[in-house]
């Protein structure tokens, strides 16, 4: 019987990641023990490591496994079910979830933070609410690269966005793990996308994988490009930091739609209401994805035979460079920890 599990945890006092022992985690009656094969990072476990958290907490908001035990109110499971964790925690009981809105949960968190531990751990506890079953084709690494990224994707463009085929799609740093499936997702719809990258190899992978053209943030004028590809500007912009709003400002057209989901780079310096008022934009903020969203995505992506995209695989002791690799930036698609000896 496991009784003590390594764990990646915030160490506060070091302000890094670091590798710890914990006692096994005790289950409620509603919770599922997972035994974890796969777990992803995220940008959210750069953000977590620079804030000012004063209390250690275990990383990991995505993450693949399979059930060791079940707590006594749980059906429908068995030990040994495949499963995939969906990263949204919601209360179930707010007037938001029961709406169905779960993003929206006045107690709504991610695991993998100061609310839940997270699943870069030998062994997660979760509610069942939160696990579904691995799409059969995917492997474990490739199925923890899903969870955060995908669901966030497909509610950005989906629910927010409403992305219809044949609209043209603007995708500010496409090398991330969020906006690389905006890429996929979009192509698959039909769209028309167009992207911006810190690497013209990052573009030239985004065209092969179906981008019409694509810009370098760090030595092209994004607006000023975008004008020449489509000069009356993109009917959606998915914008990720202040300066990518404001050059969204600048690229949609006229009733265009913008989505904004993150705060890499730099904030905003300058708020153009004006330009935002003369084109009747709309500016819309997007956070994770709801449970039937995720439900959706998930059998989405076993329908049409969905792979992520992987950029690198760390074994489990090789976390640091794990996370140095993705502070720097170097990935296309998912960085992904893998639990599991070969
Ligand atoms: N709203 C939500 O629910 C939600 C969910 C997940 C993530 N997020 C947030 O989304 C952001 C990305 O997360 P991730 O996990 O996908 O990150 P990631 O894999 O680490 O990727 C970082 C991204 O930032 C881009 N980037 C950095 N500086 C930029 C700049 N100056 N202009 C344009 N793009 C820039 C990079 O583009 P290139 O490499 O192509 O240059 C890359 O796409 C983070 O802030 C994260 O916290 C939000
Ligand atoms: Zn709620």
């Amino acid at each position: 019987v496991v009784e003590i599990v390594r764990s990646i945890v915030f160490n506060p006092e070091l302000v890094r990641p670091i590798m710890q022992e914990l006692d096994i985690p005790l289950l409620k009656e509603d919770e599922v023990l997972i035994k974890v094969h796969a777990a992803a990072l995220n940008h959210r476990d750069l953000h977590l490591t620079n804030s000012s958290l004063k209390s250690p907490f275990t990383y990991g908001s995505d993450g693949s496994g399979t059930i060791e035990s079940l707590g006594q109110s749980v059906t429908g499971w068995k030990v040994g079910d495949e499963i995939i964790i969906n990263s949204q925690v919601s209360c179930h009981k707010c007037d938001n979830c029961v709406k169905g809105d779960h993003n929206l949960c006045i107690q709504g968190a991610a695991l993998g933070g100061p609310s839940w531990a997270g699943a870069m751990s030998e062994y997660i506890k979760i509610p069942a609410k939160n696990i579904t079953h691995k799409p059969s084709h995917l492997s474990f690494v490739q199925a923890a690269a899903i969870p955060m990224a995908f669901g966030t994707a497909w509610h950005a463009l989906f629910s927010q966005a409403e992305l219809q085929p044949g609209e043209t799609l603007l995708i500010q740093g496409v090398g991330g793990g969020v906006a690389l499936y905006c890429l996929q997702l979009a192509v698959k719809l039909g769209a028309r996308v167009i992207v911006t990258s810190s690497s013209n190899e990052k573009i030239q992978a985004a065209i092969e994988m179906g981008a019409t053209a694509g810009i370098n943030y760090k030595n092209e004028n994004v607006i000023e490009k975008l004008k020449e590809i489509t000069p009356n500007g993109v009917d959606v912009s998915i914008s990720s930091n202040g300066e990518t709003l404001a050059e969204s400002i600048g690229a949609t057209k006229k009733g265009g739609k913008i989505i904004h989901y993150a705060y890499v780079g730099k904030p905003l310096e300058f708020l153009d209401i004006d330009t935002i008022m003369l084109k009747q934009l709309k500016i819309i903020g997007s956070l994770m994805h709801t449970y039937s969203e995720f439900e959706e995505a998930i059998k989405y992506i076993s329908v049409t035979r969905f792979v992520p995209q992987i950029s690198k695989t760390f074994k489990f002791e090789e976390f640091e460079e794990a996370f140095t690799y993705l502070k720097e930036g170097k990935q296309l698609g998912k960085i992904v920890i893998n639990l599991i000896k070969e």
